[in-house]
């Protein structure tokens, strides 16, 4: 029985509204995952909120309660799912477009699908240029749209009941966009934000009111979005949570699983050369190079945290590490990534490890939807506020405090995460220590 918690976590009670800017792939993909589920003829495969343990006390106790049961999370059946798109359709419609899941699939969900329309964007085609829409908000400065968003917001808790809410950016990827001054405090950024400062992306606009009306926001694009002083400053004052960046799904998975292994057995590494071909809608906005280079910095930045080349230079300095996504229509969601290793061991003889993977990327990014909006529920309920270090598990570019390096090892951050609901709940956290076992 857990001692005793160190933070008060109010009971999940009534409807959990979860409001999704963009409203494509993932997005339809993880509301009919939840559809399926709740309707029993599909499992939460990928889930740690539904599928995973959490061990509890010594090997020897015998507790490893599912997590969702250990500690209070939102049930699926109180989810009620909103959002906004620059296209009409509804999520039914959404998901037929993707084509990620069969169409004899999608049946079985269309009237739960269908009834979910999406409320205009605020757009911006500086930010997001290959696609066009006409469900958008016109008129007006950064600040009015904002204030739109907050009324959306409003609206939709009324209308469905909900009583607490969590905002999850699912829309996609804007172009690179450094910090600027309009970012560096809360006061610069309203400003900015009623004086149409071009600084400020669409992605801000929907973070910025979800912040300002104490709804959680994770940020599932590499996007600037919430990781600037202004953002933090916000979520401090309103004690709301935030995470991102950028779902850890595929090739980059792939890497945080297998790049802290060779690390572990000190193998060196040459090069890591990376390239993909997919033809989805998020494929043909990062056809664009300057939405690529939002991707290309959160994927290229891993290898070099995990395998921390100033501590072992003679085994990681220098290496070739290079990222490629080409946009090939054929292949719609249905993704493939091949991972060229270059590695080398004893006495520095070369080997090589080779990957393909035929993944399917928002088949990988659904359940971190999921877990996502479900954990941003608990922290809230839980009082945490500011930046989520414990779910950078989630994500390819962990949002850190400021001056401290983003752990990327897929391993530390499940213990890290795993700790963090132990402590919540006040048991002992595990190190693995083990010298007890033989006293
Ligand atoms: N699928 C994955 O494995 C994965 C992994 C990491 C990150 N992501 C990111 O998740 C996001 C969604 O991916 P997806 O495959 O669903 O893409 P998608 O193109 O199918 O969907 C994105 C949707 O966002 C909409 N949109 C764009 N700008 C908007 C705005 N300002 N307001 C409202 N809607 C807007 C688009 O119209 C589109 O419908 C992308 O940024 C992608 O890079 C996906």
């Amino acid at each position: 029985m857990p001692t005793q918690d160190n933070v008060k976590i109010a009971a999940p009670e009534g409807k959990l509204g979860v409001l999704i800017p963009g409203m494509g792939a993932v997005t339809s993909t993880f509301v009919a995952g939840v559809e399926a589920i709740k309707a029993g003829w599909a499992q939460p495969i990928g889930s740690l909120t539904q599928m995973a343990t959490v061990r509890l006390g010594k090997r020897t106790d015998g507790r490893s309660p599912k997590i969702k049961d250990f500690v209070p999370l939102a049930d699926l059946n109180d989810l009620v799912i909103g959002g906004w798109d620059i296209f009409e359709d509804n999520i039914y419609e959404a998901a037929s477009k993707a084509g990620v899941l069969d169409k004899s699939d999608l049946e079985r969900v269309k009237t739960p699908l269908s009834a979910i329309k999406p409320m205009k964007a605020v757009f911006d085609t500086d930010y997001v240029r290959r696609i066009h829409g006409p469900n958008i908000k016109e008129g007006g400065s950064k600040m009015d749209k904002a204030q739109a968003v907050m009324e959306d917001i409003r609206n939709f808790q009324k209308t469905t009941g909900a009583s607490r809410l969590v905002m999850i950016w699912c829309g996609s990827t804007e172009v690179h966009h450094k910090p600027a001054e309009v970012h560096q405090s809360l006061k610069s950024f309203e400003r900015g934000l009623a004086q149409n400062d071009p600084g400020i992306a669409p992605s801000q606009v929907y973070a910025y009111a979800a912040l300002k009306l104490g709804v959680p926001h994770a940020n599932g694009a590499p996007n600037l979005t919430c990781d600037v002083p202004a953002f933090l400053e916000l979520a401090r004052e309103r004690q709301v949570p935030i995470c991102g960046k950028d779902f850890k799904t595929g090739q980059t998975m792939m890497k945080t699983i297998l790049s802290p292994g060779l690390k572990a057995r000190m193998l060196g590494l040459k090069g890591w050369y990376s390239t993909n071909i997919l033809g989805n809608r998020d494929g043909e906005v990062l056809d664009d190079p300057s939405a690529f280079k939002t991707k290309e910095e959160t994927k290229l930045s891993v290898l070099e945290h995990i395998l921390q080349p100033d501590l072992y230079p003679e085994l990681y300095k220098d290496f070739y590490h290079m990222v490629r996504i080409n946009y090939y229509p054929p292949r719609g969601d249905s993704k493939e990534g091949w991972d060229n290793i270059d590695i080398f061991g004893w006495m520095g003889y070369p080997m090589q490890i080779k990957i393909d993977f035929l993944c399917r990327d928002s088949i990988l990014a659904a359940p971190l939807v999921l877990d996502l909006v479900l954990f941003m529920d608990l922290a809230q309920r839980a009082g945490m506020k500011g930046i989520q270090e414990w779910l950078s598990f989630y994500f390819k570019g962990p949002m850190t405090a400021p001056g401290l390096y983003p752990e990327h090892d897929i391993f530390i951050q499940l213990m890290k995460l795993k700790n963090t609901l132990r402590w919540m709940r006040g048991e002992d956290l595990i190190t693995h220590l083990g010298l007890e076992y033989y006293d």
